[in-house]
C-alpha cells in the first residue's frame, strides 16, 4: 500500500522545532495579553460570504486561494484564510460592540491559503493575531503596532523592519482612485488586469509579476492625495511611534492583499527571508463591520505569521530557550515494581517535578540508559527488595552516587535537592 503523506504545503512541527514554534507564539501571546486583549477562539470554517464580503471578492486570498466547500446540508463554507472578518463577526453576533470600547481580543491557529506552496509560504499557516475594535485613535495604531514591535523584539529579532502606509478614508481613496484608474488606463495590461482595474483598481499595485510592476514605477500614490484629517491621523501615529523608539519607514507604495484596509496600514519584513519575507501585517479597517452588515465601528489589527517569523529566528541563529528539563525518571524492575513506579511518578507528578519513567519491559541497564538519554537529574530505581522494604534507591545521574532514601521521605528529598533555594 502507499505511505500517506501530508497535504501539498501543509508543514508538519515535532521536537526540538515544535517546542521553538509553540515559544515563538507564546511568545507573541504573551504581549498581546500584557496589553490588555482577551484570548478569542474562532472557528476554523465559516460562512463563505463572510470572506468575500469581508476581505473582498477581488483579492486573490478570496478568489483564488480560499478552500470552499459545501457540508452535508448544502452550506457553503470555506476554511478560514485569516482571522480578522472572524472577530469582526463575533463581535456582531454577541453584541460586544455594546460594552465597553476599545474591544481588545487575541486569537492565534491555523489559516488556509491555497498559494503555490514555496519556503515560507504555506497553504495551512499560522498566525497570532489581535483586533483592537470600536476606537479611531491613533494611540490605538501605535499601540497595535507596538505590541508586534515588542513581540519581535522579545523573540530577539533585529533584522527586520516595518513599513508604514496610510490608504486614506473613503472620501480620499474615492479621489485617488479616480487618478489612479486613468493612470491604470493608459497601461499596456492583459485583458483580465483591465478587468480588474475597473472592479479594484487598488489591487493592480499588488501585482507581483514583474511585467507589471515595471509599467506601475510611476504610478500615483495614495499618500500624496490623502484628505487633511487622513494626513493629520498618520502624522499622529508616526508621531507616537517615534516617540517611543519603535523604528519605521514610510512606503508610501505598500498596499496590502486584502481589501478591508483603510487608513494605517504596516507590514513587518525581515531581511534574510528571501521572497516571502512578510512576518507580519496589519492595518485600521474602518468600513469592514459595515461590510459584514454589522454597526458602523472601526478597528485596527495585526496579523504576525508564526511560522515565518519562527524561519526568521532560526535565519537570525537566535538560540530558543528550550523546554524545562525533567528532572527525575523512575526506572522499576519487574511487575510488581512497575505499579508501585507509576503511583511514584503520579506522586510526583503531583507535587510539581517533571518526571517520566521507563515504559515497556526493560532491563535495568535499559531503563538507566532511558534516564541518561531523558536529561533527567535524578533517576529512581526500584525492584523486588525496595518494594518489601518500603525504600528506594535515588542515583545522581551527573555525579552517579546513590543514596536510599524511604518511599515516605521521597517528596521532601526531592523538594530538598530540587528546589533549593525556592
Ligand atoms: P496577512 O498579511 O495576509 O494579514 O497575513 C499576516 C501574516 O501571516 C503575514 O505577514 C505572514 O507572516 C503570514 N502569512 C500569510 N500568508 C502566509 C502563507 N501562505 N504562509 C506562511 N505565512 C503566511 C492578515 O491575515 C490580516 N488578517 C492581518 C490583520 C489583522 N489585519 C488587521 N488585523
Amino acid at each position: 500500500m502507499s505511505k500517506i503523506q501530508a497535504p501539498k504545503g501543509v508543514p508538519d512541527y515535532f521536537p526540538p522545532d515544535g517546542d521553538d514554534f509553540l515559544f515563538i507564539k507564546h511568545s507573541i501571546a504573551h504581549e498581546a495579553i500584557k496589553a490588555g486583549y482577551g484570548y478569542a477562539e474562532l472557528p476554523v470554517f465559516e460562512d463563505t460570504q463572510l470572506f468575500v464580503r469581508g476581505v473582498g471578492e477581488s483579492t486573490d486570498v478570496v478568489s483564488k486561494e480560499m478552500y470552499v466547500f459545501e457540508d452535508r446540508a448544502g452550506r457553503n463554507l470555506a476554511l478560514r484564510p485569516e482571522g480578522t472578518a472572524g472577530i469582526m463577526r463575533l463581535i456582531q453576533e454577541h453584541g460586544l460592540a455594546k460594552g465597553a470600547l476599545p474591544i481588545k481580543l487575541w486569537y492565534a491557529g491555523p489559516f488556509f491559503r491555497a498559494e503555490r506552496p514555496q519556503a515560507g509560504r504555506y497553504r495551512q499557516l499560522q498566525q497570532v493575531g489581535i483586533e483592537a475594535v470600536g476606537v479611531s485613535d491613533p494611540a490605538l495604531d501605535a499601540e497595535v503596532i507596538a505590541v508586534a514591535d515588542h513581540a519581535f523584539k522579545r523573540i530577539g529579532l533585529k533584522q527586520y523592519k516595518l513599513n508604514i502606509n496610510s490608504l486614506g478614508c473613503f472620501t480620499c481613496r474615492g479621489i485617488y482612485r479616480e487618478v489612479l484608474v486613468a493612470f491604470l488606463n493608459k497601461l499596456n495590461l492583459d485583458s483580465e488586469t483591465q478587468k480588474r482595474v475597473q472592479v479594484n483598481p487598488l489591487r493592480v499595485l499588488d501585482d507581483k509579476r514583474p511585467e507589471i510592476q515595471k509599467q506601475l514605477t510611476n504610478a500615483p500614490k495614495i499618500i500624496n492625495h490623502l484628505c487633511q484629517d487622513c494626513q493629520q491621523y498618520q502624522a499622529a501615529v508616526e508621531k507616537l511611534l517615534s516617540e517611543n523608539e519603535i523604528n519605521f519607514v514610510p512606503k508610501p507604495d505598500l498596499v496590502r492583499g486584502l481589501d478591508y484596509y483603510t487608513r494605517t496600514t504596516f507590514e513587518f519584513e525581515h531581511a534574510l527571508l528571501g521572497a516571502q519575507s512578510g512576518i507580519g501585517g496589519g492595518g485600521r479597517y474602518d468600513g469592514l463591520m459595515k461590510a459584514i452588515g454589522g454597526e458602523d465601528i472601526s478597528g485596527i489589527g495585526f496579523g504576525i505569521g508564526v511560522d515565518r517569523t519562527l524561519l526568521a529566528a532560526k535565519a537570525e541563529g537566535i538560540a530558543l530557550p528550550k523546554p524545562a528539563q525533567l528532572e527525575i525518571f523512575v526506572i522499576s524492575v519487574g511487575a510488581p515494581a512497575k505499579n508501585l513506579s507509576f503511583s511514584i511518578l503520579n506522586s510526583l507528578r503531583a507535587n510539581g517535578f517533571k518526571t517520566d519513567m521507563s515504559f515497556g519491559d526493560r532491563s535495568l541497564k535499559a531503563g538507566l540508559k532511558a534516564a541518561d538519554r531523558s536529561g533527567a537529574k535524578y533517576a529512581v530505581l526500584l525492584g523486588d527488595s525496595e518494594l518489601s522494604s518500603a525504600k528506594v534507591q535515588v542515583k545522581d545521574l551527573k555525579s552517579s552516587s546513590q543514596t536510599e532514601v524511604a518511599l515516605a521521605e521521597l517528596i521532601g528529598f526531592f523538594t530538598k535537592n530540587l528546589r533549593k533555594g525556592a
